[in-house]
C-alpha cells in the first residue's frame, strides 16, 4: 500500500522542533524582557510560508478533499475540527503581527505561546488520529492522484537553511 501522509508527519517534526524554540524564547524573553523582533519576525515567516503556506495548503488542498470523497470508509469526520484549528492558529498568528506592531512583548508571547499549544495538540491528532484515517480511506489510485498534487505545492519562500537558522541559530 502507498503512504500519503509520512511525508505531512516529516514536516510536522520540523514544525515541532521550531515550536520548541518559540516556546524557549518566550520563556526567556519573559525573564529577561529582552524582546527579540528579529527571531519573532522569523518566525511569521517560517509560519506563513512553510507551516501554513506549504503544509496546510497540503492538507486542506488536497489530503482533506480526498478524504472527503470517501466519507463512506470513515467512522467520523474529524475534518472540520482541523480546519477549525488551522483558522485558529492564523488568528494566533494575526495576534503575534499586532502585538509587534505595538511593541506588546506580553501579547507577543501570549499569542505565541498559544499558537505553540494549539500545533502541539493539533499535530498529536493528525499523526496518531487524523492520517491513520486517511491511509485506510484512500485506495493506491487515489493516493497515486494524491501525490501527483502535492508535488504542485509551491515550497514558500522559506528555505530549508532558513529553518535550520531557526533551529540551531
Ligand atoms: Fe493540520
Ligand atoms: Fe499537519
Amino acid at each position: 500500500m502507498k503512504n500519503v501522509t509520512q511525508v505531512l508527519s516529516d514536516e510536522h517534526q520540523t514544525i515541532l522542533k521550531v515550536i520548541d524554540v518559540v516556546l524557549e524564547k518566550c520563556d526567556q524573553m519573559e525573564k529577561s524582557g529582552e524582546y527579540d523582533a528579529g527571531f519573532f519576525e522569523k518566525v511569521i515567516q517560517f509560519i506563513k510560508s512553510y507551516a501554513d503556506g506549504f503544509h496546510h495548503a497540503k492538507e486542506e488542498d488536497i489530503l482533506f478533499k480526498a478524504m472527503l470523497e470517501n466519507m463512506d470508509h470513515m467512522h467520523c469526520n474529524p475534518i472540520p475540527v482541523m480546519l477549525h484549528e488551522h483558522d485558529a492558529g492564523r488568528e494566533y498568528v494575526k495576534g503575534m503581527e499586532e502585538a509587534m506592531q505595538s511593541g506588546n512583548s506580553k501579547g507577543l508571547i501570549e499569542n505565541a505561546r498559544g499558537y505553540c499549544y494549539l500545533l502541539q495538540s493539533h499535530i498529536e491528532k493528525e499523526d496518531n488520529i487524523l492520517y491513520p484515517m486517511a491511509e485506510q480511506a484512500l485506495d493506491d489510485l487515489q493516493k497515486e492522484e494524491v501525490e501527483k498534487l502535492y508535488s504542485s505545492v509551491n515550497k514558500g519562500d522559506f528555505l530549508k537553511e532558513d529553518i535550520q537558522g531557526l533551529i540551531f541559530p
